[in-house]
């Protein structure tokens, strides 16, 4: 080295290692002169599946498990006492036929009743009430009566309510019983108080507060976590569920509609797929059912996407093609596509139309796409999903339908299902990943090489998966680098759903999740802020954000995106330093007039990538908002390390 001078600039730039990266500023020129492709309402979404008891036991408020007694072990979730005997003659729901008879233990001393255990309990709060209702009749003349008790871990009774069944008839009963403590692991007893015989059926539980005060109602709490979302598209109801085990699994969803006593239950695939968590009592009693999940769509303000079986059972648990409905038999399944879409949106005149307004909603629920088939790969699926196009191209032309690519992002299946759905002229695929840190952040430009031509894309199921799979602030970093490669290319990627949305602190089967819960609290795991942040800052059209010409895809650990909000008159601004430096940023607004401007400033962040939110620490990594003003046309920042960062500047 000749130059002296040289030579202690290489010095200096050892010695000071990271420091001198920090020295080196990123000028980031963001095109405001020309807004870049329409970001689709729908692009930043939510997925619910009953896995993890996400619906019973958790989103859907029911809080009595077994509560028609449809179980294959019919006490399932029930301990009797005394002289209870199950019934099937004469039930109350054709569907449902099972039902308890409770009649005198034959001394004045001895007790009949019994008690649900609930969903790991029966979880109240103190001073809140609770709509305690049943089914009943009196197989005599006389009438004939129960308590209604609230009972502690440690047995003791702290609430209860009388009730008095004076019909021969089936009919409903409710009270309202008030908490008078705060109990996480109680039980609900039923106790018979006359010598009189009673039979009862669909016993049910459900706090009085639940969302928009519905009485077959959703947790409050849950439904406005999704709520405060904003999520722009909401696919339900799976998943695997909807491919069930066999066909006789598979989510039916004209079973999980008209009056709640009558679903017909179903099981839950997710109680026994890992026997390493394993949940005897997870079935799926359908509560929550299609119009409930409909309506939930609409309180969120979510464009709905149902996801529908093409005939396929489940891949992974089925290697045979003989688990599958033949193309020749198919057409059962492609009615129930069809008569979905009239019972979302058809007139009140048509038969599924009319059980929507029966039910309560009149007014359609303009159902815009839906999904045939989850995870479905090879020849199987194109062959089923063709009489679906037919039959719904020819009587809704424009309605969406959506293919899949299978479970993987990559691979010879993969490569199989873009090229038929394409083929197909699906309007959308559905992309499944769950991967690693490193493949989000090795992927945030894995949709600059799309064609543009094909179909849209749906990342339908994606999460980062780090090292014990725990919802950690590292996951959720890499996110939201990988999430700008979906804004920047808005014009092919249309929506994107996280997955899975639940799990219960006690009932999961499969981790990480967006939200945890127990019985009584909530929290938004790092990942939900991630999501939340994208999901109120969706943009209507993309900005061109580079760097040197280029997108900023991982350089020196910077992820960005920009995009313009024409209605709420805004510049957004996403950038993701996941490099262990501070690093320096200036942004240039070419074609913006220089101006004094305010916005905010938002930035989620933390030194430690293992921390997570948990019910006990909810606010590990949370959001911090304050106030920017920005003069001129340029923004300089410097970006902590591992940290997200969104800027809104007001035009
Ligand atoms: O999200 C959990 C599961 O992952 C879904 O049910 C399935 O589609 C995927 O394999």
């Amino acid at each position: 080295m000749k130059n002296p001078k040289s030579l202690v600039l290489l010095i200096f730039s050892i010695a000071m290692g990271s420091q001198l990266i920090f020295a080196q500023t990123h000028n980031i020129q963001v095109d405001f002169k020309k807004p870049g492709s329409p970001i689709q309402k729908t692009m930043y979404g939510i997925f619910f599946e009953d896995i993890n008891y996400g619906a019973d036991g958790g989103l859907y408020a029911e809080m009595i498990k077994n509560r028609s007694f449809e179980f294959p072990q019919s006490l399932l979730g029930w301990t009797s006492f005394g002289n209870v005997e199950v019934r099937t003659d004469d039930p109350a729901f054709p569907n449902n036929p099972h039902y308890v008879r409770l009649s005198y233990p034959g001394h004045d001393e001895k007790r009949t009743g019994l008690d649900n255990e609930g969903f790991f309990g029966v979880s109240v709060k103190k001073d809140a009430d609770y709509r305690f209702s049943v089914w009943a009749r009196l197989p005599e003349d006389e009438n004939s009566s129960i308590r209604i008790e609230f009972i502690d871990s440690e047995s003791n009774i702290f609430s209860s309510q009388k009730l008095t069944i004076d019909s021969k008839e089936w009919k409903k009963y409710q009270v309202i019983i008030k908490a008078s403590k705060t109990e996480l692991k109680g039980r609900l007893r039923i106790f018979l108080t006359s010598k009189n015989t009673l039979d009862l059926d669909h016993v049910s539980l459900f706090p009085v507060d639940t969302w928009k005060g519905r009485e077959n109602g959703l947790r409050k709490d849950l439904a406005q976590a999704l709520y405060d979302l904003h999520p722009g598209v909401f696919r339900f109801p799976g998943g695997c569920i909807v491919e069930g085990t066999d066909l006789n699994t598979r989510y039916q969803w004209k079973n999980s509609v008209g009056p709640v006593e009558n679903r017909k239950l179903n099981e839950n695939r997710w109680e026994y797929t890992f026997p390493n968590r394993f949940f005897p009592d997870y079935f799926q009693s359908y509560g929550m059912g299609f119009f409930e999940l409909f309506q939930l769509s609409e309180d969120i303000g979510a464009e709905p996407l149902p996801v529908i079986s093409c005939g396929l059972a489940c891949q992974f648990q089925n290697h045979s093609d003989k688990a599958n409905v033949p193309v020749s038999e198919i057409q059962p399944y492609v009615q129930d596509a069809l008569d979905l879409i009239e019972f979302a949106n058809g007139n009140v005149t048509t038969k599924w139309g009319k059980l929507r307004a029966d039910m309560g909603h009149p007014a359609s629920f303009n159902l815009k796409m839906m999904a045939v088939g989850n995870e479905q790969w090879g020849s199987l699926y194109p062959e089923r999903l063709e009489p679906f196009m037919k039959a719904i191209r020819a009587k809704y032309p424009n309605f969406k339908i959506i293919g899949t690519a299978g479970p993987s992002p990559d691979g010879k299946d993969f490569d199989y299902g873009w090229a038929q759905m394409k083929k197909m002229k699906a309007d959308l695929v559905d992309e499944h990943y769950y991967r690693d840190p490193q493949w989000f952040l090795s992927n945030a430009n894995r949709y600059d090489k799309y064609d543009r031509k094909g179909p849209k894309v749906f990342a339908g199921e994606y999460a980062c998966h780090p090292k014990n799979r725990i919802n950690n602030f590292e996951s959720a970093l890499s996110e939201a680098a990988f999430m700008t490669g979906f804004e920047r290319n808005a014009d092919v990627v249309y929506q994107c759903t996280y997955a899975p949305l639940f799990a219960h602190v006690q009932g999961w089967q499969w981790k990480p999740d967006l939200i945890w819960f127990d019985n009584l609290r909530s929290v938004q795991s790092v990942n939900y802020y991630v999501q939340q942040l994208y999901g109120m800052n969706v943009g209507t059209n993309v900005l061109t954000t580079v760097e040197d010409k280029l997108p900023l895809e991982g350089q020196d650990g910077l992820y960005a995106s920009s995009a313009l909000d024409k209605n709420k008159k805004e510049i957004i601004l996403k950038i993701a330093n996941t490099s262990d430096a501070v690093q320096k940023v200036t942004y240039t607004f070419n074609g913006l007039k220089a101006a004094g401007r305010t916005g905010t400033q938002t930035v989620l962040k933390s030194d430690n990538l293992d921390l997570e939110n948990t019910l006990d620490n909810p606010n590990a990594v949370i959001p911090v908002t304050k106030d920017l003003n920005v003069s001129g046309n340029t923004l300089e920042l410097e970006l902590a390390p591992k940290s997200f960062n969104l800027y809104t500047i007001k035009l």
